[in-house]
């Protein structure tokens, strides 16, 4: 008889293992049983964003998350987003406009960047959208609306929007 191999949860196209303790929160399943520590603790309470990953294509806050409860799903990191030599678009903008200090909330800031733009090219409006029906343009009080669960103590946010202007442009063009 042949087994088949279940696939429990997918980490940046890697299969691992769920943890055996079912107390354990996805943050810290991934940055202590997977060494993926480039996603940070900030809060550990939903409030800062530090944590932002993204699961099946939905940036969520990964310190409310149990890792069980994402048995099947599949998650990118800022680790699956882009490498030092080759950084995804909005790596490479965040680098270019300087949308960080101390960079510890940078890589929440890219992972829910990157997956917002889509949340905007798919016409799901937010509270700044000035219609339901779309489409929605990815201005910068719609951009500042939709990034309010990534908080930065560094105040980088002019850089942070101007970096995340140039990547939804790009992809508007
Ligand atoms: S560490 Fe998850 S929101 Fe702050
Ligand atoms: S760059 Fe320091 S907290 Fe954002």
């Amino acid at each position: 008889m042949k087994l088949e191999f279940i696939v429990p949860i997918t980490i940046n196209n890697t299969a691992h293992p769920l943890p055996d303790d079912p107390r354990t929160s996805l943050l810290d399943f991934l940055r202590r049983d997977c060494g993926l520590t480039g996603t940070k603790k900030g809060c550990d309470h939903g409030q800062c964003g530090a944590c932002t990953v993204i699961v099946n294509g939905q940036r969520i806050n990964s310190c409310l998350s149990l890792a069980v409860m994402h048995d099947g799903d599949s998650v990118t990191t800022i680790e699956g987003l882009g490498t030092p030599d080759a950084p995804s678009p909005m790596q490479k903008a965040f680098l270019e406009h300087d949308g960080f200090q101390c960079g510890y909330c940078t890589p929440g800031q890219i992972c829910s960047a990157t997956a917002m733009l889509q949340e905007i090219a798919n016409n799901m409006p937010s509270d700044a959208s000035e219609s339901l029906d779309g489409p929605i343009k990815p201005t910068p009080e719609e951009i500042r609306e939709r990034m309010s669960g990534n908080l930065c103590r560094c105040g980088a946010y002019a850089n942070i929007i101007a970096a995340i202007s140039e990547v939804a442009e790009g992809d508007a063009a």
